[in-house]
């Protein structure tokens, strides 16, 4: 969808706030509700006739002023024609994979999909009488090979969770496309910041908004992101399930995308600082950053982003458990904890899960969230830290 006026920095600010009224609030107030009154009957109807559709004020669980406006700053953001909100990513990653299946659908994902969006598709999707089949995430435009005529769609990540490998969006992506199967793209590293993944043929892409969006770990919220082909299949299924937005979570999200080229900006920057100061510690084997070479994929990142998010992962060439522990309980400035995104440091152990293909990197994963804190300081604990790992 071409946008010949928009601005991203601007439409961050402007977009998504009160209609120019006097004496508005800069912000869209709190909304409580559920019930919503109509003064005649031809209203009511004509409301509940048009349930389906963003901007309708019908009933609280379809939506309020709030949403809807949240909805479109998300949609020029991304370029997209529709925007379907979701109560945490996990529900937009599974209510969308619902949507465009049904019993006998074929499901290809990639082999290092977040651990969740895995955990559903060979749970309860699984249970629907759908197959899944895992790929090979560096695939590109080999994944033609892998398409038949009950191939629903590809779900894939950039970069995949916990080992970093940055697909060939675009290969994937026009080889899907010519194959008329839908391309799903969790794009939560990316945001739309960095990365519009509809500009470059993807059809849908979903985020845990509770990341970056929100930015403040104070939130749980979804997104989903899509073309005006699949946009009301995805919102009846999220409408039928029941999924719901919280109202308070709104308001954060949108507060939150008020700062988040700046945050990003900053993140982007202290991210690859800190990969590169970690990449010159004798305790480090490899550093999985889409932005460093050494990172699978570097060479799509760096035609396909303009930016980078500050998740990575290290491999350490310990290969002792308890080392790592050592060294993670030792750190004061990293937050041990899933999730990541906010405004705070964090540090996770990782397993990698592959079925399709194999993690074999000798030594430990880690995985380091870089938030808003002094890099300074953040190396001065990971320096104090860091001879736990030695041999
Ligand atoms: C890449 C990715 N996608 C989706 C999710 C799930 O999002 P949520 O926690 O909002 O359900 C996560 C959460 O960690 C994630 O890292």
């Amino acid at each position: 969808m071409h946008d010949s006026s928009f601005n991203l920095s601007d439409c961050l600010v402007q977009d998504g706030r009160p209609d120019r009224v006097e004496g508005r609030h800069v912000n869209m107030p709190v909304e409580l509700g559920s019930t919503m009154v109509f003064d005649t009957l031809a209203e009511f109807e004509a409301a509940r006739n048009a349930r389906y559709r963003t901007g309708t004020m019908y009933y609280g669980r379809y939506g309020n002023a709030a949403a809807y406006k949240l909805e479109q700053i998300l949609a020029r953001l991304e370029g997209a024609e529709a925007v379907t909100l979701t109560s945490s990513g996990v529900a937009s990653i599974s209510t969308t994979l619902m949507a465009l299946t049904r019993p006998g659908s074929h499901v290809l994902v990639a082999d290092n999909i977040y651990g969740n969006t895995r955990t559903f598709c060979d749970g309860l999707l699984s249970q629907q009488g759908v197959e899944i089949e895992y790929f090979d995430p560096m695939i590109g435009a080999d994944i033609s090979k892998l398409l038949h005529d009950a191939t629903a769609a590809i779900m894939f990540e950039s970069p995949g969770s916990g080992t970093f490998e940055m697909p060939d969006i675009v290969a994937i992506a026009t080889a899907a496309r010519a194959a008329g199967v839908p391309t799903i793209l969790d794009n939560t590293w990316g945001t739309p910041v960095f990365i519009r993944p509809l500009a470059l043929g993807v059809d849908i892409v979903v985020y845990s908004a509770s990341k970056y969006i929100s930015g403040h770990s104070d939130c749980m919220l979804g997104v989903t992101v899509s073309n005006a082909a699949y946009a009301e299949r995805i919102r009846k299924t999220v409408m039928q399930i029941g999924d719901k937005t919280g109202g308070q979570e709104i308001l954060l999200a949108l507060r939150g995308l008020r700062t988040l080229k700046l945050r990003l900006e900053h993140i982007d920057r202290a991210g690859r600082e800190m990969a590169n100061w970690i990449d010159g510690q004798p305790q480090v084997k490899t550093v999985l950053h889409p932005a460093l070479p050494s990172c699978p994929g570097h060479e799509n990142w760096k035609r396909d982003f303009t930016g980078a998010g500050g998740l990575f992962g290290v491999v350490f060439h310990t290969s002792s458990d308890s080392a790592v522990r050592a060294f993670v309980d030792a750190l004061h400035h990293f937050g041990i904890g899933v999730s990541w995104g906010g405004y705070e440091s964090l540090v996770l152990p990782v397993a990698p899960v592959r079925t399709a293909t194999e993690w074999n990197e000798a030594g430990r994963l880690v995985r380091f969230n870089i938030g808003l804190e002094d890099t300074d300081s953040l190396k001065a604990d990971l320096a104090a830290a860091l001879p736990l790992l030695d041999p």
